[in-house]
């Protein structure tokens, strides 16, 4: 067993921090405002929908120091052990002026109420260390997840422009200061476990996945958090107790990425951006599909392994993981099962998983070369909206016939659903629209929407069958369906 530490401690700005009073549903924002008086982080929404809570996250990756925009309402305050926290207040230019970022906003008008601008400024941070020179879209997709009711944006995209001409990235405090902040990093990660309280006030982190699976072997009742993008809104939202809590986002032996014999391995705790570049390279209708989970804040803290063990049907990767015939290990102590992903899904609420059982990683079968493969999600806004509805098509076509078909759903029964009688009437026919109309009349078979705040049980079926025509179209090239990209409309 591990040595036991009854602290957790990040750095603050230019600050150690270690703490041991803590709860475990306690989150950054209310320890930032409340306890710290760092009251330039502000709430809006308390769900991780407005960025106007945002902040930057260092964490040691590799042998590199990676800093991404978090929702500092929805992060809960122990999973900062070991990282790198920075506010708005540790932003400052030279000689006392203001930092590029401010005073390009200040310049193009970019902020008037002042609420949401320092989210804007925390997160146009992060991409201008990553980009000084940002793409109109690669604006756009930083700022999804930040929401501003005054400006209508125009002024914060041209100073999202032109913020390298007010300074250069690589001389910003935490380009320079790298080398400083990483060493302070890895000499907190002294290879403990953090134990912290007791019964409703407990929480645990562990240092490594064995270390994980012990302590759920020993505590099978506790809760497990990963990214906190669903179990942050229980507590901000819902008031629920989630304790004793144990907290597994920091897990590097949860976050491999391998492909080997045309499988990609991909585990349980990585999340949607690291997720990105080899679902999208590998499986390219991965890449538009993950740039519309949320905004950059919530993709930079949400993992693969959270969708699918939440359980919901309207989680976004389940049904094309379905679709390509993904399987799932979860481990329990020292043993594992792999089951296919698809007789995860029990019921509503209700997966195959038992106490103490944790998702160790998904397996993801490439598809063949020559299969046709896509996803499309229908939602009422383009970004930053849950699913309505969502298709995921696999479709393999040999001599002008259906060879084999794998679709599913989600949004259209109570948990993410393979369509297998949509299924049965294609498989052995010409791919064509009429097979295509013959099986879009099976749908009823395999699914019974429900009507809710996203759409209406008419909506939903009339959008699954007509999502089914749109692939065979797009594999055929026959019509071109209308899409809108995010280049195209910026
Ligand atoms: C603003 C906002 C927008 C969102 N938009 C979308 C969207 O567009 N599409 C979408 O699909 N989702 C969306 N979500 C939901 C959320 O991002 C995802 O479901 C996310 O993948 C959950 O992962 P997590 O790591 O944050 O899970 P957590 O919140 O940490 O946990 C979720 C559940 O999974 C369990 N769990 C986590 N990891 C494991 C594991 N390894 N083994 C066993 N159980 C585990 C937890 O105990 C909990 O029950 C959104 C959320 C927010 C806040
Ligand atoms: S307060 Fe709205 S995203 Fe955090
Ligand atoms: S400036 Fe008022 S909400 Fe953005």
């Amino acid at each position: 067993m591990p040595t036991i530490r009854s602290t957790i401690r990040f750095l603050l700005n230019d600050e150690a921090v270690e703490i041991s009073d803590l709860k475990p549903d306690e989150t950054l924002l209310d320890w930032l405002r409340l306890r710290r008086s760092l009251r330039g982080t502000k709430e809006g929404c308390a769900e991780g929908d407005c960025g106007a809570c945002t902040v930057l996250v260092g964490r040691l990756a590799g042998d590199g120091l990676v800093y991404e925009s978090v929702n500092a309402c929805i992060r809960f305050l122990a999973s900062l052990d070991g990282c790198h926290v920075v506010t708005v207040e540790h932003l400052k230019g030279q000689n006392g002026r203001l930092h590029p970022v401010q005073q390009a906003m200040v310049d193009f008008h970019g902020s008037q109420c002042g609420f949401c601008t320092p989210g804007f400024v925390m997160s146009l941070y992060g991409l201008w260390m990553r980009e000084p020179w940002p793409s109109e879209a690669a604006i756009e997709k930083a700022l999804q997840g930040n929401l501003c009711r005054c400006t209508g944006y125009d002024a914060i995209v041209k100073a999202a422009k032109a913020i390298s001409e007010y300074g250069v990235a690589a001389d910003s405090e935490l380009a320079a200061e790298r080398g400083r902040i990483s060493d302070a990093l890895w000499e907190m990660r002294d290879g403990s476990r953090v134990e912290i309280g007791a019964g409703k006030d407990r929480l645990v982190i562990p240092v490594s996945a064995d270390d994980l699976a012990e302590i759920l072997d020993a505590e099978p009742g506790a809760r497990i958090v990963a990214g906190s993008t669903d179990v942050g809104l229980w507590v901000t939202k819902f008031m629920r107790d989630i304790a004793p809590v144990v907290f597994v986002g920091h897990l590097d032996d949860l976050k491999g990425i391998e492909e080997t014999d045309g499988m990609l391995t991909i585990g349980a705790g990585v999340t949607y951006t690291q997720a990105r570049e080899t679902l999208a390279a590998r499986i390219p209708a991965f890449g538009p599909l993950i740039d519309r989970i949320g905004g950059e804040q919530v993709r930079n803290m949400g993992t693969i392994g959270g969708n699918i063990a939440n359980g919901s049907p309207i989680g976004d990767t389940p049904p094309p993981l379905i679709a390509l015939g993904a399987s799932i290990t979860l481990r329990k102590g020292g043993a594992r099962r792999t089951i296919p992903l698809e007789t995860f899904f029990v019921a509503y609420g209700k997966q195959d998983r038992q106490a103490g059982e944790f998702v160790e990683a998904v397996h993801v079968p490439l598809p063949k070369a020559g299969a046709h493969f896509g996803v499309h999600k229908v939602t009422k806004r383009r970004d930053e909206d849950i699913t309505a509805t969502l298709g995921a098509f696999h479709v393999e076509v040999e001599g002008g016939r259906v060879a084999s078909a794998r679709i599913a759903y989600g949004g259209m029964a109570a948990t993410p659903k393979r369509a297998s009688a949509v299924e049965a009437a294609l498989v052995g026919q010409e791919w064509s629209v009429a097979t295509v109309e013959a099986a879009m009349a099976e749908y009823p078979k395999d699914f019974t929407p429900l009507s809710d705040m996203r759409a209406s049980a008419d909506y939903r079926m009339t959008v699954a069958k007509n999502l089914l025509l749109r692939f065979y179209f797009e594999t055929t090239g026959t019509k071109k369906p209308i899409t809108v990209t995010r280049e195209r409309a910026a």
